[in-house]
């Protein structure tokens, strides 16, 4: 350590080589355990006893022995844990956490109108919203997420309520005001385009004026039958104006698709809609929830503008909406995460959509498409991961470069034998594990407090 250098400093190469000095930052650190991480939807990385370095926040990568540059940085010992990158929820509603399980008897357009759209109206009373937002996000502290894509509700207000809440969470969340003007009841219809974009205008300003770290917004037109011509297209000017994020709900349920067809007979396709107004990817980032019924011309257009598409299989179910064809979306090569979709969804954690994917892409091949072949473990794996991360950048994956959400399981009474290989431990920890067996997580290198 030079001389006159005082307090906690690290010694550090950079690529050529070159040592140097730096005050030591809370999200510098070495983590010991056994990892499981994905590269590519078909192979999982795994190393027993090794060792993750994160400088400032992102990985230098995984090591079998710790490289001497690292010795002087402190280390978190979680030997004999299970160690994966935090999981990542690439569509939810934070305000339909608070009716989960009611209306699961119903298809899609009739819960929207029975329980979605009556419990969102209530978010225009922010001390309603604040109680309701505290919930969820002490529900997504304590589980295995650390990085949501959120709907919020039209209430300008209340969406900042719930981003301030998520700020000071630790966890990595884009969150969005929703725009609706047309086909909603009272309380959240908004009087038109105009009223709607003007609202936005001004919680991106609110937004910008917080100087968040770790929640961004996103733009948030509900769906098509939700929002007139006039504020689609001003949503994309907006768009691209602030290279803003995007998301909304594509193809979802028979009972939509055949509104949208209604609304826009001309259009070859409900993805063709989006696109007619700019909201489709080439401005910006765009993820679409469901995509469970896209034809070939949707699918195209989803892989020429890089749109994300969040696979939400728990919500499918429930809504009867059907099954995704996700082994085409893979081979496909599009971009693709997995979603909770909370309401639709009922669990929020994201090793529940794992095993919904599954399970679901098993009844896909025994009732609909024999050819194809159901998702692995390794797949689920990767959507849950490196998948959806893709959204926020390198994120996922342990891989250098990556930034460090670092999820710890401690499986150890998951089963009965010690010596499970770490694949087998990651699949019971997907399967069995909650919240009471995360003995601590991190996002961005930030360790955040689990409750
Ligand atoms: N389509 C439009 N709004 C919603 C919603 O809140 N949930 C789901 N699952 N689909 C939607
Ligand atoms: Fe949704």
């Amino acid at each position: 350590m030079p001389k006159g250098l005082h307090g906690r400093w690290c010694a550090l190469t950079n690529a050529a080589g070159r040592l140097s000095y730096r005050p030591m930052a809370s999200n510098t650190f070495v983590l010991r355990g056994d990892f499981c991480y994905s590269e590519t939807p078909a192979s999982l990385v795994m190393r027993e006893d090794g060792y993750l370095v994160c400088v400032e926040g992102v990985s230098r990568g995984v090591f079998p022995r710790l490289p001497d540059e690292y010795r002087a940085l402190p280390l978190f010992d979680y030997r004999g844990k299970l160690v994966v990158p935090g999981l990542v929820d690439l569509h939810t509603h934070a305000p339909q956490f608070a009716f989960r399980g009611l209306g699961m008897d119903c298809g899609l357009m009739e819960w929207l109108s029975v329980h979605a759209f009556p419990e969102e109206a209530k978010y225009a009373d922010t001390r309603y919203a604040e109680n309701a937002y505290a919930q969820f996000v002490d529900d997504l502290v304590k589980g295995p997420n650390t990085r949501s894509v959120i709907f919020a509700t039209v209430h300008r207000e209340s969406v900042l309520l719930l981003m301030d809440m998520l700020e000071a969470s630790g966890l990595v969340c884009m969150a969005g005001k929703v725009n609706m003007d047309r086909n909603a009841p009272d309380g959240l219809c908004e009087k038109d385009g105009e009223a709607s974009l003007l609202q936005t205008r001004r919680w991106l300003a609110e937004c910008a004026a917080r100087h968040y770290n770790n929640t961004s917004p996103i733009l948030t037109p509900r769906f098509v039958p939700s929002c007139t011509d006039g504020l689609l297209r001003g949503l994309g000017k907006l768009q691209k104006e602030f290279s803003l994020p995007l998301q909304s709900h594509l193809s979802e349920n028979a009972g939509e698709i055949a509104l949208v067809k209604e609304l826009y007979p001309d259009a070859s396709c409900y993805g063709g809609v989006y696109q007619r107004f700019g909201l489709f990817g080439e401005n910006g980032r765009t993820v679409m929830a469901h995509c469970v019924w896209s034809g070939d011309e949707e699918i195209a257009l989803l892989k020429k503008n890089s749109v994300f598409v969040a696979h939400c299989p728990q919500s499918n179910t429930n809504l009867a909406s059907g099954i995704a064809p996700v082994r085409r979306y893979l081979e496909e090569g599009l971009a693709m995460g997995l979603g909770s979709d909370v309401a639709g969804g009922v669990h929020t954690s994201i090793f529940r959509a794992m095993q919904d994917a599954i399970a679901v892409s098993k009844l896909r091949q025994c009732l609909v498409a024999h050819h194809e072949k159901p998702l692995t473990i390794e797949e689920a794996f990767y959507l849950a991961t490196k998948g959806g991360g893709a959204f926020f950048g390198n994120v996922g994956s342990f891989e250098a470069g990556y930034e460090c959400d670092i999820l710890v399981i401690d499986d150890a009474n998951l089963a009965p034998r010690v010596s499970l290989p770490v694949k087998e431990r990651l699949e019971r920890a997907v399967y069995l594990s909650d919240g009471r067996h995360i003995a601590a997580k991190w996002a961005r290198g930030v360790r955040c407090a689990i409750g």
